[in-house]
């Protein structure tokens, strides 16, 4: 626990990953983990987790706004976040010793950035409206695209995007975490879910306990 004595405020770890990865049921044997460890912990989802969030999640992923502008759907996604951080992450970060994170800033830079080829505004955007907040810790489940795609059981309108859509979130992912080799880890999520969990739980007690 000498790592955990140093910080006086919460780890901020998120999960990121490509559709179909694994990431709930991840982030649930994560969960589980740390408070077994007798960690206090907070999770939340992006975007959503608050009662603005889910509204504009519902919009975002509603297959029938068709005619949302990528740009729109950029500020849609910051939106989220900074209702997220402004209502609860900041809080919850200075009163739980973890917050776990479904997807957070790198979604955006990799789907909207990279996968959208928005670029610069994102980057800037993105840095603008974090405020302040960065995680500690981002493990990305990396799994062969068309396998996660075969798991999902129906798209919603992120999903239905086509295939090159989806390779490119794996190359930005990769590429990410070779620029922030320090936060960002990939976790090899083709193994059982078993085998992911253990891997993730190693990492997680390497880096912070
Ligand atoms: P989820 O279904 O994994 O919770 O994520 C919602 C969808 O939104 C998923 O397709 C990824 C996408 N997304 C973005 O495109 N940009 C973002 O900034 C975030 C947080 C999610």
């Amino acid at each position: 626990m000498a790592k955990k004595n140093i910080k006086e405020k919460g780890f901020f770890i998120t999960v990121e990953g490509l559709e179909g990865s694994g990431k709930s049921s991840v982030i649930k044997s994560l969960t589980n983990f740390i408070k077994k460890k007798g960690f206090s912990l907070k999770v939340h989802r992006e975007p959503g987790s608050t009662r603005i969030g889910e509204k504009i999640r519902k919009i975002l992923l509603d297959n029938k706004n068709k005619e949302l502008s990528v740009y729109t759907e950029l500020l849609l996604y910051l939106a989220a976040r900074t209702q997220l951080i402004e209502e609860q992450l900041k809080e919850d970060l200075l009163v739980n010793d973890f917050v776990v994170c479904d997807r957070f800033f790198d979604s955006t830079l990799v789907y909207q950035g990279y996968a959208l080829g928005l670029g610069e505004i994102v980057h800037k955007s993105v840095q603008m409206f974090s405020l302040g907040v960065n995680p500690d810790l981002t493990i990305v489940l990396d799994t062969p695209v068309k396998k996660g795609l075969s798991r999902l059981k129906s798209k919603d309108r992120i999903e239905s995007r086509p295939l090159l859509f989806h390779n490119k979130l794996r190359k930005g992912y990769l590429l990410l975490a070779k620029k922030y080799p320090e936060r960002i880890k990939i976790i090899n999520a083709r193994n059982s879910l078993a085998a992911v969990c253990t891997n993730v739980h190693e990492l997680v007690e390497k880096t912070f306990l």
